[in-house]
């Protein structure tokens, strides 16, 4: 039997249409398709229309009693938030590093001392399959109730072959299990580890020749990530590293220049990376390199939030013709948030994002960001129903009562997760 949902007569859909083919650049990112007293009519998990009320009411009036309804007036319908870029899987919290940096400590200060991402690494090593899966599950439930229908995970807190496979294992079992899609990123070269910090190039090689071939061998990734950042990866290691995860069928990624210029968004776009992430501090030839390439920017302000650092200048970097997406960038170090609504705040309030502009980097240009476009990400015939109902009267409400979570109702392929 077709499964059918109608949700009806919103103040305003957002749909997000036009942009599945190419993520949207510039201005056309504050051009957003808003129909106003907006329904969906959905067949087994699919978006089949959307159109006025009243339209779609007559055309599908026959069929209207079997289909699960769901009346979103007063309210506003989204595509299904995505998050493109999370640490979902690991284990453990570091909220005395919070507590440190607040008297001045910095985040590589620590990380040079053995904690910040080592004390993750510790804490994930030790951590069973089952307690993993378990911690991130609460999260990822979380993200759910936050609106958010498609998140990508990283790897990275294991730093071995049998840590790293285990985390991705984590995530390969919670996309089985849980109704938020999770796309998996190899993240090994997230930090060398620390009783190897001497001889970085040995773990370089470790990386390149045993772990991502069997990560890809696994099928358990589809993008490999680089941590290109003074005192991490040099630009040379980070481009071995993604150009051998190249060679595996594993789409680059990288965490280009977030605490200090390092032609992080230059190595982008030199290895045709789907996205670089971060780039508080990339150059203006890096953001025009990326433009010319096609490379997504991906910013994260609630890392700049909590780390108290200068924002990633968004204006320059759409305006260079970046297409932008924004994340949570979940993780217990940087951003120990899960709340993609509140990065939509501080796009607008911190960095002069519109408020439309910000709806489209948490939809559709995030969906290009971790290549799931052609699924997610807008309101249109054929996509999946990933579909969340936020209860405020228009777009604009969402970014003006920040810090609160406004999501009323989650529909994940066509099923209500979040009443
Ligand atoms: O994206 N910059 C590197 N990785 C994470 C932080 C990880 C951590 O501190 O545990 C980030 O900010
Ligand atoms: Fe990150």
């Amino acid at each position: 039997m077709v499964q059918r949902m109608f949700i009806s007569n919103a103040n305003q859909v957002i749909t997000m249409a036009g942009h599945s083919d190419k993520p949207a650049k510039k201005e056309e990112m504050s051009k957003i398709s808003i129909m106003e007293h907006g329904s969906i009519w959905i067949e087994d998990g699919r978006i089949v229309e959307t159109g006025p009320d009243d339209e779609l009411r007559e055309k599908y009036k026959s069929q209207l009693e079997d289909a699960q309804q769901i009346d979103a007036s007063g309210k506003i319908v989204t595509p299904g938030l995505i998050d493109p870029h999370t640490h979902l899987v690991h284990a453990g919290t570091r909220e005395n590093e919070y507590a440190m940096r607040l008297k001045g400590k910095t985040y590589m200060e620590i990380m040079g001392a053995g904690g910040g991402i080592h004390a993750t690494t510790r804490a994930t090593q030790k951590a069973s399959h089952e307690e993993l899966y378990e911690e991130s599950k609460k999260r990822l439930d979380k993200f759910l109730l936050h609106g958010v229908t498609t998140v990508e995970a990283k790897s990275g807190y294991g730093l071995t072959l049998e840590h790293e496979l285990k985390q991705l294992e984590v995530a390969k079992q919670l996309q089985k299990d849980h109704s938020i899609d999770i796309i998996s990123t190899f993240m090994g070269a997230h930090a060398v580890p620390m009783d190897e910090k001497d001889n970085p190039e040995k773990f370089v090689t470790r990386l390149i020749e045993e772990m991502i071939p069997e990560v890809a061998e696994r099928k358990l990734a589809v993008f490999n990530d680089v941590f290109c950042e003074r005192g991490v990866f040099t630009p040379k290691q980070s481009k071995r590293i993604l150009e051998a995860g190249k060679k595996h069928g594993l789409i680059p990624k990288i965490h280009a220049d977030e605490i200090e210029p390092y032609a992080g968004a230059e190595l982008a776009a030199e290895v045709g990376a789907i996205s670089a992430d971060h780039l508080l501090k990339a150059s203006d030839e890096g953001i025009k390199a990326m433009a010319e390439r096609g490379v997504t920017g991906v910013l994260l302000p609630g890392t700049a939030f909590f780390l108290m650092a200068e924002f990633a200048p968004a204006r320059k970097i759409i305006e260079a013709g970046v297409a932008i997406a924004l994340s949570t960038d979940q993780n217990p170090g940087s951003s120990p948030t899960i709340s993609l609504p509140f990065m939509m705040n501080l796009g607008c309030l911190k960095m002069e994002m519109t408020p439309e502009e910000v709806l489209t980097a948490t939809t559709i240009n995030a969906a290009h960001a971790i290549g799931c476009a052609d699924e997610a990400g807008s309101l249109e015939a054929g996509k999946k129903a990933d579909i969340t109902i936020f209860d405020v009267p228009n777009y604009l409400t969402l970014s003006y009562q920040y810090g609160m979570n406004h999501v009323d109702t989650v529909i994940k392929a066509g099923k209500q997760v979040v009443a």
